[in-house]
């Protein structure tokens, strides 16, 4: 399995591009599985879970190729909504087909995703919106059957504002008899992007980045082009980097949806410059301590968490940070404790006490975020850090030893048949 080996504490100087977001394509791409048409997507992350999705889009028929960030999907051959089990275990967005191919076949069969590395994750909001739109729901053996001739449209609200959820929803009803309305709705701006493209698509869709999406169904829909916004989790871990090791540039990103990210590394001590697109961050002499808790957008993003909890580890001074999105997304600490942070956990909630030094250690990724921050401290860490089940980061993150060696960082990757 291959490794990262990084020699740590190196400055880091200069500035990087910002790929596509990865949360922002995976449900654009089974949107346009509802178009008979090709549709090109650009700005799309080379990562495993985009060449996942893209294995899924064949697999239920559509034509796709995908060129250096190009992506053409041609839903026109789209015939089998099946999305089986040993493609969905490993990629919990497959989910993400479910509406679409319900809207478009009246029927379709999806595998319920499994957990995760840091709990259950549930979908049953998922199901509970699919069948007030009128779909009738079955499991067998692990599978989602959901059924029905026409949805039809009906006011659908969520006890928490579940970007999936959203997503799949509103798929799932622009092309259901009448009005929807999606109460408590996820704001996310890969949700806000979805929302947009499927009005580009044909879709009557208004309240677009309010908790209230109103969504009048059409006819069908035809397949659109679309530009993918700025990855803003990516954008989001290269800062931390940045506080902890160099002044650096982000280049083509979308500042403010990284309002509050920046708010907090500015209490952190660090000075922040922004332009209409891009983000240049400067260390502080000494980090300082900055309690956080996540919550949805435009919160502090769960997705950077783990990445938080890094910095937070060199703070001259003891931090709080706790996730109200996920209670136990923590199986970074305890690796991160490898490199000497000290970190107690208590429910959802780590107390971070700050030290003046990790040191390199060899440690484990256990899920795409969790490896970025093992990633950011062994840049900051004294020594050789050997991170190993790398194919965890290469799901969420484009090139990333690159961009950190394009910045100055002594960062390989280590090809092991162990
Ligand atoms: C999306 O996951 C992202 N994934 C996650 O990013 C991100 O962490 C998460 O949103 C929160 O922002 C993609 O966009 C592909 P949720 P999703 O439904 O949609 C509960 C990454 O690293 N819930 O908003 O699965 C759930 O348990 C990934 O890029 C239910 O209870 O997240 C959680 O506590 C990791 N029932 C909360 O809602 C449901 O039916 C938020 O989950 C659905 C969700």
């Amino acid at each position: 399995m291959d490794k990262i080996l990084i020699e740590g504490q190196k400055p880091l100087s200069g500035s990087v591009k910002i790929s596509g977001a990865k949360n922002a394509v995976l449900p654009i791409m089974t949107a346009a599985l509802m178009a008979k048409g090709k549709s090109v997507i650009t700005r799309v992350p080379d990562l495993r879970d985009t060449k996942t999705m893209i294995r899924l889009m064949e697999i239920v028929g559509a034509k796709c190729t995908f060129d250096s960030g190009r992506l053409e999907i041609d839903g026109s051959t789209v015939n089998n909504p099946e999305a089986p089990y040993d493609l969905v275990k490993t990629m919990r967005a497959s989910f993400y087909v479910l509406g679409p191919l319900l809207a478009r076949f009246g029927t379709v069969k999806v595998s319920l995703p499994g957990g995760c590395a840091w709990g259950p994750r549930p979908v049953d909001f998922h199901l509970k919106g699919l069948e007030k739109l009128g779909a009738k729901i079955t499991l067998e053996s692990g599978y989602i059957l959901a059924e029905a001739k026409r949805l039809k449209g009906t006011e659908i609200s969520f006890e928490f504002p579940s970007v999936g959820a959203t997503g799949n929803i509103a798929m799932a009803a622009v092309t259901a008899e009448g009005r929807t309305i999606i109460i408590n709705a996820a704001c996310e701006p890969e949700i806000v992007q979805l929302c947009e493209y499927l009005n580009d698509m044909g879709a009557n869709i208004n309240g677009i980045g309010t908790m209230r999406l109103v969504i009048d169904g059409v006819d069908s829909l035809h397949s659109a082009d679309v530009d993918i916004i700025p990855d803003r989790i990516e954008a989001g871990t290269f800062l931390t980097a940045g506080a902890l090791l160099g002044e650096i540039t982000l280049e083509d990103i979308i500042p403010q949806h990284l309002d509050l990210v920046l708010l907090k590394l500015r209490e952190a001590g660090c000075r922040i410059l922004t332009t209409t697109n891009s983000v240049t961050i400067s260390p502080a002499d000494s980090i300082q301590p900055v309690d956080m808790t996540t919550a949805v957008y435009p919160g502090f993003p769960t997705d950077l968490q783990a990445q938080w909890v890094a910095l937070m580890s060199l703070a001259k001074g003891s931090s709080m940070i706790t996730d109200t999105v996920y209670h136990d997304r923590f199986s970074h600490v305890p690796e991160l404790n490898r490199f000497g942070a000290n970190i107690k956990l208590e429910n959802n909630t780590a107390f971070v006490p700050g030290v003046n030094e990790l040191i390199g250690a060899p440690v484990m990724s256990t899920d795409i975020r969790a490896s970025a921050s093992l990633i950011v401290a062994g840049l900051a860490a004294k020594g050789t850090t050997e991170v190993s089940r790398i194919y965890h980061i290469d799901r969420g993150y484009e090139q990333i030893e690159e961009k950190f060696r394009s910045l100055g960082a002594n960062i390989q990757r280590k090809n092991s048949s162990a």
